[in-house]
């Protein structure tokens, strides 16, 4: 191990994270009631110009009078170039600090977009007299934010979480796509498995390079990685194959712009039965290796040493988050 030790960030169950337009009131009781674990509700890029003070107000207004149950609540608030921003943070947190566990930062560009709403909010808890700090999510999803993305995931111990925000991010790098997420059919090799001159094409995860330095700087840092939002809410099985490889590189959750996609989220980033009884049983045998002495053992007919418990207790802790 290096001798710098990575503080973890506040444990938080965030396999679904669902976003709801604060414009559109209709949605908060559904949304309450649902599975997600973590609810966004929006004052960005769902929300009209013409509708963000009525949004910041419906946003309040819930926070106090729904009952939300067990489940995270945040906020996204408009980017630091605008000028709805501050009454975002101001307005809400003022209003409704008391109720709100996270602020969602899209766009987060540099460490010092990551300071200022730190600045802000740690005036607005002090005046208030919060005792709950409220804590921080970024979505990097511009080249800016990807080319800082380390600096950014050490800017605060407000921060929780990294989210990949594909949608923007595509844009902002000029991606050749309009989809929001999943593989693009022209992003693949052609190959030649049998090299009989037979060639086929494969398609290839435009997505992967981006996803994984996500998980990286959030790693490294304590923080969550996120997988943002799948479009396509009619492909249930595209969006299970987004997630899991998101999954598979680390992702803690990933996003759900439509309830349909809240149980998707949550079957796919909770470890199968199969994996967690196989985790368990490498905690078991190394616990009966290291009392006998041995830091090293076979397993099933592979080998298993002291790494393996750290790989087993990610999915065991995991479980036992979940309640499995
Ligand atoms: C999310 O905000 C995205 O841009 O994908
Ligand atoms: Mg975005």
């Amino acid at each position: 191990m290096s001798f710098q030790t990575v503080s973890q960030a506040k444990a938080r169950l965030n396999r679904c994270e669902l976003a709801v337009p604060g414009s559109s009131p209709k949605f908060f009781e559904k949304a309450a009631k649902s599975e997600a674990d973590i609810i966004f509700l929006d004052l960005e890029d769902a929300v009209a110009p013409d509708q963000k003070a009525q949004a910041r107000a419906n946003i309040v207004q819930a926070l106090h009078d729904v009952d939300w149950g067990s489940k995270s609540m945040a906020v996204r608030i408009n980017g630091l170039d605008t000028h709805y921003m501050y009454r975002d943070v101001v307005d809400v947190v003022e209003q409704a600090g008391d109720k709100l566990d996270l602020i969602m930062i899209p766009k987060a560009g540099t460490a010092a977009d990551i300071y200022a709403v730190d600045m802000l909010l740690t005036q607005i808890e002090t005046a208030k007299g919060f005792t709950k700090r409220i804590g921080l999510e970024a979505i990097i999803e511009t080249a800016l934010g990807m080319q800082n993305i380390e600096q950014i995931a050490a800017a605060s111990p407000r921060l929780e979480s990294l989210h990949f925000g594909v949608a923007d991010y595509a844009a902002s790098t000029r991606a050749r796509t309009v989809n929001i997420g999943g593989p693009n059919p022209d992003y693949g090799v052609l190959s030649d498995p049998d090299g009989d001159g037979n060639r086929q094409f494969y398609w290839g995860d435009m997505w992967h390079y981006a996803i994984n330095r996500m998980v990286i700087a959030a790693r490294a840092n304590g923080l969550r990685p996120i997988d943002g939002p799948f479009g396509d809410f009619s492909d249930p099985e595209g969006y299970k194959a987004q997630a899991r490889r998101a999954a598979i590189l680390g992702c803690e959750g990933k996003w759900a712009i439509h309830p349909s996609q809240i149980a998707l989220a949550n079957e796919v980033f909770a470890p199968s039965a199969d994996e967690v009884a196989k985790a368990r049983a490498i905690l078991k045998a190394m616990e009966d290796a290291q009392a006998a002495g041995q830091g090293a053992v076979a397993l099933d007919g592979k080998l298993i040493d002291n790494a393996s418990i750290k790989q087993a207790r990610v999915i065991v802790d995991q479980a036992e988050a979940i309640g499995m």
